[in-house]
C-alpha cells in the first residue's frame, strides 16, 4: 500500500515555522539535558534526523567545534536551507532511503520524527547501523495515549476528549502509532542497544501554556483531517482552541519520552 505522505506536508509556510518554532522553545532544554549527558564534545560527528527549524542541528554545530560534524537530514528543508555553518551538512532526504556510511557517527538524535513513520523499526534498525559501537543515540517520541483534559467546563473537556480521540484515529488511520513514546525503552531493548535512561515527561499544561499553543497550532493546521475521522466536529475543534487559551483550563496534552543509549561494542 502507497505510503502517506508527512502529515503536515500542506501546512502553510508561515505557520509551520511558527509550530516548528513553539516545538523547539518548550522542548529544547529537556533535550540539550539529554544529549549533554551523553558527553557530547569537541570533534563528534552528529546526526540530526528530521531537524525541523534547526535549533538542535545548530546546538550541536557550536559544541563539537569545527573538528566535528552535523550532518542534518529533512523531507523539508525549507526552514534551514538558508543556514550556513561550516561543520553542518544539510540533506533534503529521507531517512529511511538515505545511504550514509555505516558505523560512522558518535551521537543520533531524533525528537518527533519516528511518530511520523510506519515501519520505524526498520528505521530505527538503520539508524543504529550509522552509529559507531560504543556510539550514542537519543530519540524523543510522543505518547498520545496521555491526553486527556483535566480541568474546565464539563462541556469544553469533552469536546477536548473528541478531538483527542480524532487525534487518535487520524494516526491510526495514517499507520501512525500514536503512543509510540512508551513502546521505545522495550523496542531499544529489543534492537541490542544498551539503555542509559529513559524520561517520561507528561506536562500538565493550561491554556495559554506553550504546549496548549502549540497543540492549538497542530489542530488548526490538520482541522479537516480530524473532522474526517468523525469523532469531532468543527465546532469540537473552535472549543479545542477556546480551551488552549483559557488559563483556568488544564489538560494533558499528551507525554513525551525521551530514551538514551548506547550501541554495544561487540
Ligand atoms: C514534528 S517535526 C519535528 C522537528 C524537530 N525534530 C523538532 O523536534 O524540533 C518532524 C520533522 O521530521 C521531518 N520528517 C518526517 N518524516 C521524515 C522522514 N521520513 N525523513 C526525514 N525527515 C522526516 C519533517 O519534515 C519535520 O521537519
Amino acid at each position: 500500500m502507497a505510503e502517506h505522505p508527512y502529515i503536515f506536508t500542506n501546512s502553510q509556510e508561515v505557520s509551520e515555522l511558527e509550530r516548528l518554532q513553539a516545538i523547539e522553545q518548550i522542548f529544547d532544554s529537556a533535550t540539550h539535558k539529554q544529549i549533554q549527558a551523553t558527553g557530547i564534545s569537541q570533534n563528534w560527528c552528529c546526526l540530526e534526523v528530521g531537524a525541523g527549524a534547526g535549533s538542535i542541528m545548530r546546538w550541536m554545530s557550536s559544541i563539537v567545534g569545527e573538528g566535528g560534524k552535523v550532518v542534518a537530514v529533512d523531507l523539508d528543508t525549507r526552514f534551514i536551507e538558508n543556514i550556513h555553518l561550516a561543520n553542518v551538512e544539510i540533506l533534503k532526504a529521507d531517512i529511511r532511503q538515505l545511504q550514509l556510511e555505516e558505523n560512522s557517527f558518535d551521537l543520533i538524535h531524533a525528537r518527533y520524527v519516528l511518530i511520523h513513520i510506519s515501519d520505524y523499526e526498520s528505521t530505527l534498525s538503520k539508524m543504529i547501523a550509522l552509529l559507531k559501537p560504543g556510539g550514542w543515540i537519543v530519540i524523543e517520541e510522543p505518547d498520545f495515549s496521555a491526553a486527556r483534559a483535566i480541568a474546565g467546563s464539563e462541556a469544553a473537556c469533552q469536546a477536548v476528549n473528541r478531538v483527542n480521540r480524532a487525534i487518535f484515529k487520524t494516526f491510526k488511520s495514517r499507520k501512525m502509532d500514536y503512543d509510540l513514546g512508551i513502546k521505545l525503552p522495550a523496542l531499544f531493548q529489543k534492537l541490542g542497544l544498551e539503555l542509559q535512561s529513559v524520561e517520561n515527561n507528561s506536562p500538565l499544561s493550561n491554556g495559554s501554556s506553550g504546549v496548549a499553543r502549540m497543540m492549538k497550532m497542530s489542530a488548526l493546521q490538520l482541522l479537516e483531517k480530524y473532522i474526517a475521522t468523525g469523532e469531532a466536529t468543527q465546532k469540537d475543534i473552535e472549543q479545542y482552541c477556546l480551551f488552549a487559551e483559557d488559563q483556568t483550563a488544564w489538560a494533558i496534552y499528551y507525554a513525551t519520552v525521551g530514551v538514551t543509549a548506547q550501541k554495544v561494542i561487540s
